[in-house]
């Protein structure tokens, strides 16, 4: 309803929120929710192991079969590592991990495999390299690039703490 030829709060929140619409301008780089599409994986499917310098993330590929498929990413967050993580399968074999929240506003990247990059979910849409340097948008510090090795049927990212 408009009052005096204006919309409503109410009004404007609910039809922005019906259409997923951002609020840029009101908080600069703000959509209703600063998650993206990528599904999160669970122990099982991982598990975390402690050595002296490092944080392991050992993977169970049989428990997270997604992740064979070229293209397809998983996030994982846990409160015993430092920050959350974007695991995407980007071809060939080759897996790539970076730290899921953009440094901009903390809104998700998610993989693109038809771009090959990791874009930001927010509104200024930040594109981000397979190493996390930022490649457009506003975010003036990269992705973290975490290593990670497969073996056999796990995949093994490596953290240090
Ligand atoms: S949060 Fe603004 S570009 Fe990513």
């Amino acid at each position: 309803m408009k009052v005096n030829g204006k919309v409503t709060r109410r009004e404007f929140i609910s039809t922005t929120a019906a259409v997923g619409a951002c609020m840029c301008g009101l908080n600069g780089c703000l959509l209703f929710s600063l998650e993206g599409d990528t599904p999160q994986i669970r122990p099982p499917a991982y598990a975390i192991e402690a050595s002296d310098k490092n944080l392991e993330i050992v993977i169970d590929i049989g428990k997270a079969p997604d992740l064979l498929t070229e293209g397809n990413a998983v996030k994982i967050i846990d409160s015993r590592i430092k920050e959350a993580i974007i695991i995407a399968n980007t071809g060939q074999n080759a897996f790539t991990v970076l730290s899921i929240a953009c440094p901009h506003n903390g809104f998700e990247v998610e993989y693109k495999h038809d771009q090959k990059i990791f874009k930001c979910i927010s509104v200024s849409r930040a594109e981000f390299a397979f190493d996390g340097q930022v490649l457009n948008g506003p975010p003036r510090k990269p992705l973290t690039s975490y290593p990670i090795r497969r073996q056999d049927d796990k995949l093994i990212v490596s953290i240090a703490v």
